[in-house]
């Protein structure tokens, strides 16, 4: 089954206004890709981004999102907000906010939930610790973790993209092996295939310490299709080099 890879830019809590339009005048000057391509941005620069990447074949998302519609909730931003801001994505269940926001696996889903619901494809990362893996628990942790986004999606499960990040290669320069990374990757679609008939076409990115010297050999893997960039995203170079690594 072929799949259209995808790289994300996950900017994190990066960015200022001089920096972000240098950035995607990087990555816009680099066109054509053969991958799709996209930047999740911080809240506030969601609509100057959506400007400058309108009528590009980039793309543009959020970080979060509320499992809320709307309502006296401070602080937080709904899935219907960003789809009027034109954003094709939203990352939910990234595991700094998993760990510094103590959201639960059931969060998770009902955020991928409501941001389906309003035409936002969520990136629903699962990813063990250190401690998990070396306590033999990487499989368990990252089916329990995307086990409770299929039981809520149920039939549009087939509809989101799954990011794999383990949170201890997370910024640390310590990317999982091409190997360690498929080999979860293939556990997740075996558990997509017996969720929904759509496994084989969804997107399974790969996120951790992905950076030029490293990105091709991941992305070759049969279940890799494709990234979520943190630190190397920052820099158009890098990030072009990375998007440039994806297969077809
Ligand atoms: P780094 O690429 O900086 O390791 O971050 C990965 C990540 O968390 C993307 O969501």
């Amino acid at each position: 089954m072929s799949r259209r890879s995808l790289v994300v830019g996950n900017w994190k809590m990066h960015g200022s206004r001089p920096a972000n339009a240098a950035l995607l005048d990087g990555i816009l000057q680099a066109r054509p890709f053969t991958c799709d391509v996209a930047v999740c941005v911080p809240f506030p620069y969601l609509s100057e981004t959506a400007v400058t990447l309108a009528g590009s074949d980039l793309r543009w998302g959020a970080q979060d999102c509320s499992v809320h519609e709307q309502g006296a909730y401070t602080g937080e931003v709904s899935a219907g907000m960003l789809a009027e801001f034109g954003c094709r994505y939203v990352i939910v269940g990234h595991s700094e906010r998993r760990a510094l926001h103590a959201e639960s696996d059931q969060q998770v889903a009902d955020k991928a939930k409501a941001a389906l619901a309003k035409g936002v494809t969520p990136i629903v990362c699962v990813g063990e610790t250190l401690a998990q893996r070396e306590a033999g628990q990487t499989e368990a942790v990252v089916k329990r973790q995307l086990s409770a986004v299929i039981h809520t999606l149920t039939h549009c499960a087939g509809e989101m993209v799954v990011a794999y990040e383990p949170v201890w290669a997370i910024g640390t320069g310590l990317s999982a092996t091409p190997e360690q990374a498929q080999a979860v990757h293939a556990l997740l679609r075996a558990q997509l295939r017996a969720a929904t008939p759509h496994a084989d076409g969804m997107k399974i990115l790969y996120g951790g310490s992905v950076k030029p010297d490293n990105a091709s050999v991941l992305f070759s893997m049969p279940d890799i299709d494709g990234g979520l960039i943190g630190g190397a995203a920052l820099k158009a170079a890098d990030f072009v080099s990375i998007c440039r690594a994806a297969r077809l």
